[in-house]
């Protein structure tokens, strides 16, 4: 596990769209795993702006989305497909049939996991998968539990990570209770790893993350594991780290 220090979010998104530039270069037909969220936002910016510069060329590129709120069609503003369009999608020359995002509509939550999973392997598996960070600890909607879930599946939301993603909906009781998510075996299974942290409110997760033992309670810690997994933190997201004389 690499850990690169950036100054702040603005630097932090630079870093982040700098590896992932590099990674369409390098393989201009490779899949992208990608993760929505506020963190990811200023990357995916920047990535639009270097696409507007001619710097980038997305028209071979696959990708797969983490995760996908139960119930909440394409077009619900707070769909993850509707953030992908928003954010990235829209503003670059991708193939939007090449583009995944677990279905929240397929009410057999069976079978829209398990499609998920077929999608992904018939896809070749993800060349970089972009993450982010819950508070708690979570990646993709992979909750704090007892054991690594492997694949695709369907969550219930815990109480934190509700209020977290509230402040995206009028009220808390808008916010969907469960989701459908990517696994810490999929995700372990993409050949590098990018995670971004930012602002104090990470630092607890990167700390346990990156320094803590390797536990489902912390389900990013699992990354440790990993051959080829990078962590852009900024300072305020070390800052634990830091004060603990660990980084
Ligand atoms: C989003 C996702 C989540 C977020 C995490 C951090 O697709 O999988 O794990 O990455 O909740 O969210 P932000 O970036 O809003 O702090």
């Amino acid at each position: 596990m690499r850990i690169i220090e950036a100054a702040n979010y603005e630097d932090l998104s630079r870093k982040a769209a700098d590896l992932i530039a590099a990674q369409v270069i390098l393989k201009p037909d490779c899949v992208l795993g990608l993760a929505t969220g506020s963190t990811p936002e200023g990357t995916y910016k920047e990535l639009v702006t270097r696409y507007e510069q001619g710097v980038l060329d997305f028209s071979q590129i696959s990708s797969v989305n983490l995760d996908e709120y139960r119930g909440l069609s394409q077009d619900n503003d707070q769909s993850y497909r509707y953030f992908m369009n928003r954010h990235l999608f829209d503003h670059v020359n991708i193939d939007k049939a090449r583009t995944h995002v677990p279905n929240g509509k397929e009410p057999d939550s069976d079978k829209a996991c398990a499609d998920y999973d077929a999608q992904i392997l018939s896809m070749g598996g993800v060349d970089l998968q972009l993450l982010g960070i819950g508070g708690n600890g979570h990646i993709g909607f992979n909750e704090p539990c007892d054991e690594f879930v492997v694949g695709t599946h369907c969550v219930n939301l815990t109480q934190s990570t509700i209020e977290a993603n509230a402040r995206f909906f009028s009220s808390i009781d808008e916010v969907p209770k469960q989701a459908y998510t990517m696994g810490i075996g999929n995700i372990m299974a993409a050949k590098k790893i990018l995670l971004l942290a930012s602002g104090a409110g990470k630092s607890q997760a990167i700390f346990d993350t990156c320094f803590g033992p390797v536990t489902p309670h912390v389900p990013a810690s699992v990354l440790q594991l990993h051959p080829d997994a990078v962590i852009i933190a900024d300072t305020e997201a070390l800052s634990l780290a830091k004060e603990k004389g660990v980084f």
